[in-house]
């Protein structure tokens, strides 16, 4: 292996279902020891981009690496270097967690004592010794989404891949594994998450790429994405919705405000580079035509604006989960083949 090449590296990777075209040229790069997010909505390609760098899918054309390793030239090697933990937990219900563990262990060619004593640590630190010994179709949704990812980590890969990891968790079992997630990463562990939550981007990612309908759309840190919108968003509230439309017609002329105004029922919204000097000039202007505001406020953008304003569709919006892949257990591949 390659030791300076990022753990993850693709470059103009398409892939096409008949005549869907799920990426249509996809670059990323994960550095070592950093946490990537890719965001996007439902159907967005996040899970085929996934599959092609567990080495379960193919692509059309490009490259993909992790570690320097070609995912299509040498599959084996990189399953060795990776782990997959995903949407829809791969764990045999009929199984305890510890046998769950275990066989994963030794699938992944470990000594059957070795396979026993990281089952027994991991089912200790995903909080699930108790439940270890009960078969996994008694665990709660939390509890397999736990073990599932423990199951990733059986044979220690550095590279972790997790496919939208707590897409209908509760919020507590969401800030459990984010917890465990941030743990990995103090560890070294290298992850590419991908989320249709920008607020789970925003917590664990370095770096977020976002894409829609297989293309990458923006990329950068949070801040850095949320920056493009201008540092910060004024929005005023009026009595009512006329008031709002002539607030609107007042802010818009305002050129020293920035962007132009936008209007959402009694709500005016500006995004703007110096929020407290906008506010008064806002203030001023509608106190100027007669218009009282209800109320002010300035506010950080948040990654929600920002996905509006790249798409013109809300993230989360009409969003329907997809289905788990037809093949099942082999949806994990550290180790599995
Ligand atoms: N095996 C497949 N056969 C046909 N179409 C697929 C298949 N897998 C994914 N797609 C399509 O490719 C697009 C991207 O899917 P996917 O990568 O699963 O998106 P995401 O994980 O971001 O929701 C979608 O339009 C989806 O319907
Ligand atoms: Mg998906």
């Amino acid at each position: 292996m390659d030791d300076n090449s990022p753990a993850v590296e693709v470059r103009g990777v398409t892939k096409r279902f008949r005549d869907v075209v799920a990426l249509g040229g996809i670059d990323l790069t994960v550095p070592r020891g950093t946490v990537l997010g890719l965001l996007g909505p439902n159907g967005a390609g996040k899970t085929t981009t996934v599959r092609v760098l567990t080495t379960t899918l193919v692509p059309d054309e490009g490259s993909a690496r992790v570690l320097g390793v070609d995912v299509v030239r040498q599959p084996d090697l990189v399953r060795r270097s990776i782990g997959l933990a995903g949407q829809f937990a791969a764990v045999d219900e009929m199984l305890t967690g510890r046998e769950n563990l275990e066989m994963v262990g030794r699938l992944a060619h470990l000594e059957r004592a070795v396979a026993r004593t990281r089952s027994v640590a991991l089912l200790e630190r995903f909080d699930l010794a108790e439940a270890g010994n009960r078969m996994v179709r008694t665990y709660s949704g939390g509890m397999r989404r736990r073990l599932d990812l423990a199951a990733a980590l059986v044979h220690r890969p550095p590279v972790l891949f997790l496919d939208e990891p707590t897409t209908g968790l509760d919020p507590q079992s969401r800030n459990n594994l984010w917890d465990v997630i941030r743990e990995l990463v103090a560890e070294g562990t290298t992850v590419l998450l991908t989320t249709q939550y920008l607020e789970e981007a925003d917590q664990l990612a370095d770096r977020i790429v976002v894409i829609d309908r297989g293309l990458v759309i923006a990329e950068g840190t949070a801040g850095e994405l949320k920056s493009r919108l201008g540092a910060t968003v004024l929005e005023v509230t009026l009595a009512d919705e006329a008031a709002a439309a002539r607030a609107e017609t007042v802010l818009t002329s305002l050129a020293a405000l920035g962007s132009g105004a936008e209007r959402d029922g009694p709500l005016v919204r500006l995004t703007v580079d110096e929020g407290p000097r906008a506010a008064m000039a806002a203030l001023r202007a509608l106190d100027g035509d007669g218009i009282a505001p209800a109320g002010l406020a300035l506010r950080e953008p948040s990654l929600d604006d920002v996905f509006l304003a790249l798409t013109g569709h809300k993230a989360e919006e009409g969003t329907v989960p997809d289905q788990p892949a037809a093949a099942g257990r082999s949806r994990r591949s550290g180790g599995l083949h």
